[in-house]
């Protein structure tokens, strides 16, 4: 279902481009050579091998609208000497074709400071690409969609965090990267989901503010003895999971195990076998192997995973998020063929950001 999905974004094209800048920030870059987007034999042939990677969940009558902008945006990344960062979210056409890293957001953050390309391709939402240009000032960071935005991210400000350190004195915050480089560069270090109990309890103090995900929060108080003070943010996708429908996915086949991200609420968390950032989850379903699994997050990640584990069954509790699907292929090659649009942040926001991220990155896994 997914896939269809995705096809209703490209036949979409022109709507799905209009309000988006054309060249303007792009004009310092020169002009690239667009190759055709007619799906021919040559297209088919061409891209054969990337098909054979989404076979099982992209059908062959839908290939023809995903083949030539696939083909174009591999042609055009390599004439930009770009790299597409994608999340575990993006749509199989995305990871599996275009993508040069995927991961979760930990994964791309560090990625996107080792990367050597000019470049960088977020295939992600917004903070994704300020992270990216906060560990890589010197390159360009684009977005193909900026109003992919987070319903985390949009929950706290900087004016927020420098309130909560006023009430708080002395005690760190530590910030989800989930976040708004203003926020990041007001606190004392980030961290992601994969990362969460190690950055807090790597802080040697009892009292620890997190934000902005009160379920992340509360599923580090639940596994820690640091005290932790929570804000109020929540992610849109995982908050609407429930513990009902986890018993009722139990009932309906006993034998299935249940995989969470820590996003979701707790007593979803404690209906599950398993909970973990996305890649920890994908590594989960590769080396456990179950016969019948529930990714609970963000849909997309089962056709991924799907395309490598032929012999897992995914049960689909499929909640979308809206602005991971805002990106597209259409956007990406838009994105490349124009130099749009490019990330920017004050600098010394992102001096101050860049302090936050690091000292998550430098922290022993
Ligand atoms: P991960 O870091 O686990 O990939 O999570 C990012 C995210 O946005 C989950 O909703
Ligand atoms: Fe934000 Fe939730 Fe979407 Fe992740 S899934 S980007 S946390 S709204």
């Amino acid at each position: 279902m997914a896939a269809l999905h995705s096809v209703a974004a490209l036949r979409a094209v022109p709507a799905a481009l209009d309000g988006l800048p054309v060249a303007g920030q792009g004009l310092r870059f020169p002009p690239v050579q667009v190759p055709d987007l007619t799906y021919t034999p040559e297209v088919a042939r061409e891209t054969a091998h990337l098909y054979d990677k989404v076979a099982r969940v992209i059908p062959p009558v839908e290939w023809p609208f995903f083949a030539p902008y696939v083909r174009a945006i591999n042609e055009v990344k390599r004439q930009r000497n770009a790299v597409i960062l994608a999340h575990n979210y993006q749509t199989p056409e995305i990871y599996n074709c275009v993508a040069d890293v995927v991961g979760d957001s930990l994964q791309l953050a560090r990625e996107a400071a080792r990367a050597d390309a000019e470049v960088i391709v977020q295939g992600g939402v917004h903070f994704m690409a300020e992270t990216s240009k906060i560990l890589s000032p010197d390159k360009t960071v684009l977005i193909p969609d900026s109003r992919a935005g987070c319903s985390l991210a949009a929950s706290i400000t900087g004016a927020d965090v420098r309130a909560l350190r006023a009430s708080y004195p002395g005690v760190p915050i530590v910030a989800y990267v989930n976040t708004s480089a203003e926020v990041k560069a007001e606190v004392d270090i980030c961290c992601t989901s994969s990362n969460a109990i190690h950055v807090v309890e790597s802080l040697g103090v009892p009292r620890v503010i997190m934000v902005p995900d009160q379920f992340l929060a509360k599923f580090v108080a639940a596994r820690t003895k640091v005290e932790i003070i929570a804000w109020h943010g929540a992610c849109e996708v995982h908050e609407r999971f429930t513990a009902e429908e986890m018993r009722r996915f139990r009932l309906d086949d006993p034998s299935v195990r249940i995989v969470a991200h820590p996003e979701c609420p707790p007593e979803v968390i404690a209906e599950s076998d398993f909970a973990g950032s996305t890649a920890a989850m994908i590594d989960w379903v590769k080396t456990n192997r179950p016969g019948r699994v529930v990714l609970v997050t963000e849909c997309s990640m089962a056709d991924n995973v799907m395309a490598e584990t032929p012999d897992v069954e995914f049960v689909r509790p499929c909640n979308l998020c809206p602005h991971m699907k805002r990106i597209t292929l259409p956007k990406i090659l838009h994105s490349l063929v124009n130099m749009t649009e490019e990330v920017v942040i004050d600098p010394d926001v992102a001096a101050r950001a860049r302090r936050s991220v690091e000292r998550m990155i430098a922290l022993k896994a």
